[in-house]
């Protein structure tokens, strides 16, 4: 957990899940929930150097699972200093699409290199910010393949046995530290996904009470950078 006056969530599963889709309406709810700024991100690609990288890993060549694990760890690691620890420390709430633990699930689940070192070479590269909670999207792994349509790009061609692998290791990782985690079946339709989203995120920010009192009602306009910071239990 950071100890910055921000929030951290970041949204983790396979292809096709819906996590773009959820972080964009969690963004927006908790803008109008709290008044606090809120910083929509994503990994890799969260930065200018993170869209070459992105590019670079999703669509270049084969290349050794090292050398993919470091690509990853570089973006994040130039994401953490330039948007999300600087967003944190403005008492921003930071929603990201994909963190650490997809380098954990496809890096190390779904190829050879173990979960450890994968997850401390992450943490190295972050200087050891963790979410303060992490939505798990679960879907059968086919089930999101079939709601993308265009090109796959390189890991979502890796195969069924590697999008199953991956799968189990979120799922895993959920179940082991479930003080960080929310697991949302996101095989519901969007409006019960989204609304499930929120009630589990509220409930693990502590703010249940700021967000039904957005959902009873009308919202006052937010101010320009938004922090009024009273949402903070
Ligand atoms: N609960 C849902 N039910 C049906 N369709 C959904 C649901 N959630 C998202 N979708 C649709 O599925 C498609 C993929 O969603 P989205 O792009 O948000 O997934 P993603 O997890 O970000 O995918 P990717 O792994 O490619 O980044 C979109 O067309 C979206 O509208
Ligand atoms: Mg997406």
């Amino acid at each position: 957990m950071s100890s910055a006056p921000g929030y951290f969530v970041s949204f983790e599963g396979g292809d096709g899940v819906g996590k773009t889709t959820h972080v964009r309406l969690l963004g927006e709810f908790l803008h109008e929930a709290t008044g606090r700024e809120v910083v929509v991100t994503r990994e890799p690609g969260g930065t200018g150097l993170g869209t070459e990288l992105r590019r670079l890993v999703m669509h270049g060549d084969d290349m050794d699972p090292r050398t993919e694990a470091l690509l990853y760890a570089a973006d994040r690691a130039h994401h953490v200093a330039t948007v999300v620890r600087p967003a944190l420390e403005r008492g921003a709430v930071v929603v990201t699409d994909r963190y650490l633990d997809s380098s954990v699930a496809y890096q190390a689940g779904g190829r050879e290199l173990s979960e450890e070192e994968v997850e401390a070479l992450s943490l190295w590269a972050t200087d050891d910010l963790l979410p303060d909670v992490t939505v798990l999207l679960d879907l059968d792994p086919q089930v999101g393949a079939a709601r993308l349509s265009g090109e796959p790009d390189r890991l979502e061609r890796a195969g069924d046995e590697f999008h199953r692998r991956t799968r189990e290791t979120f799922l895993r990782r959920a179940a082991a530290d479930p003080r960080r985690w929310v697991v949302v079946d996101a095989s519901a339709g969007l409006d019960d996904v989204q609304a499930q989203v929120r009630v589990d995120v509220a409930a693990r920010l502590d703010l249940t009470p700021v967000v039904q009192e957005a959902v009873t009602e009308p919202v006052a306009e937010p101010d320009e950078a938004g922090a009024t910071g009273e949402a903070r239990a």
